[in-house]
């Protein structure tokens, strides 16, 4: 058993940590930006077919305190690298620190390189070569104060690349963050989930998540991963391909409806043909229709949103209810939330801000505050109980 590592955006390690253990089968520790989880070469491939919220899977191959790189190239030189790729293979060393006292990360990523080199060279007869853009062999190296770990990143690509994105849009949430929003409100795609809708859907990223959800599609169906080129998984491919196989099978007729919908026809338009590739087109329905204005598309449901945000939002600039030249932030929430009060009783709302005044700005209590970074950006995911009548001022 390997103690694997996911990384994962700063505020959804409970939420992975949950994940990775039913995925496992067994519990899984959170720690700070990301979750480990013991397993073996079944556990890795299935992480990485079923994980929604892990950024990569990542197998540590060597570990040690170092001071140096020449520390560092004696702890790479440890590793038996012909078992991992042939001299015809490519390899790539990415490295990250904390605290290092490293002068530069750059030299530490190329002394673990010439290990790699001067151990296959030695072993092998022959030297793999560097490819930067897609490597057999993508190495991470993490270098604390002390103590430095080296990973094969088993992933390649990362996970929030699910494989469906055609168009992109302005501001696309990233695949992994719309999915712990669905996972921090506890929606699952089950029926008694109920409705789920994104009335700005951007690219539809929210919408297609939650869709892939209520068919029960697997995030990693539609990829490939670089464990498939490695000597250590290939007595395990007729296993990857029966999981593969099996995660196909497992898919169903979506349980509930997922709505979505953009004042831009541009960006429905896009999400879309997103909802296509990722094979959800019949579980969604998209409408370009303006947020302030759109009724319901369900009796009861949640609402699941990153609304837009910076100086000047709302429709497209033209004047949604008669904002000229788009609304502000405060003009656009409180056009929203009145919106809200008067047609939407019954539904809870999560949205995604950066705006940390947005209760105040909707008038409304939040009834959970969950921090969640989007990507640089320090966000809450706020959840807002749209109670029939009356509402709770803030
Ligand atoms: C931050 S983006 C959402 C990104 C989306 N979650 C994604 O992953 O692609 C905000 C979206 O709100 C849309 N929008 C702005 N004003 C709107 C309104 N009044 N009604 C509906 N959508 C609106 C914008 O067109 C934009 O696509």
């Amino acid at each position: 058993m390997t103690a694997i590592f996911l990384p994962c955006a700063g505020g959804t390690e409970a939420l992975l940590a949950d994940e990775a253990a039913r995925i496992a089968g067994h519990a899984a520790d959170a720690g700070r930006g990301g979750v480990w989880v013991e397993g073996d070469e079944r556990t890795a491939m299935a992480l990485n077919l079923e994980s929604r919220l892990a950024q990569r899977v990542l197998w540590p191959i060597a570990e040690g305190p170092y001071r140096d790189e020449h520390d560092l190239y004696d702890l790479a030189l440890r590793v038996r690298w012909d078992e991992w790729i042939t001299p015809q293979q490519t390899l790539r060393v990415d490295t990250s620190a904390v605290r290092s006292p490293l002068k530069s990360l750059n030299f530490a990523a190329l002394r673990i390189k010439d290990a790699v080199c001067d151990a296959m060279r030695e072993s092998a007869g022959a030297r793999p070569s560097v490819d930067t853009h897609r490597p057999d062999l993508p190495l991470a190296l993490f270098v604390g104060p002390e103590h430095a770990t080296l990973y094969v990143d088993l992933s390649g690509e990362a996970l929030f690349k699910r494989g469906w994105r055609d168009a992109q849009g302005e501001a696309p949430l990233k695949e992994t963050l719309a999915a712990a929003m669905l996972a921090a409100a506890g929606w699952q795609g089950r029926e008694e989930d109920g409705p789920l809708f994104d009335p700005c859907c951007g690219a539809g990223t929210i919408a297609i998540e939650a869709a892939q959800l209520a068919r029960g599609i697997a995030a990693g169906g539609q990829r490939r991963f670089t464990f498939e080129r490695l000597l250590p998984f290939k007595p395990h491919m007729a296993a990857w391909r029966e999981m593969q196989a099996a995660a196909k099978a497992r898919a169903h007729a979506a349980r509930v409806p997922v709505f979505a919908g953009d004042v831009s026809f541009r960006m429905t338009d896009f999400a879309t043909r997103n909802a296509e590739r990722a094979g959800v087109a019949g579980a969604l329905e998209f409408k370009t229709a303006d947020a302030l204005q759109r009724l319901p598309p369900a009796e009861r449901g949640t609402l699941m949103l990153n609304p837009p945000y910076g100086e000047r939002v709302g429709a497209k600039g033209q004047g949604s209810q008669g904002f000229e030249g788009g609304a502000t932030p405060a003009e656009f929430f409180s056009a929203l939330a009145a919106h809200w009060k008067h047609h939407y009783a019954g539904w809870s709302a999560w949205v995604l801000s950066p705006e940390m005044r947005l209760p105040s700005l909707m008038r409304l209590k939040e009834s959970r505050r969950v921090p969640l970074w989007n990507g640089p950006i320090e966000c809450r995911l706020f959840r807002f109980d749209m109670v029939a009548g009356s509402n709770k001022e803030a």
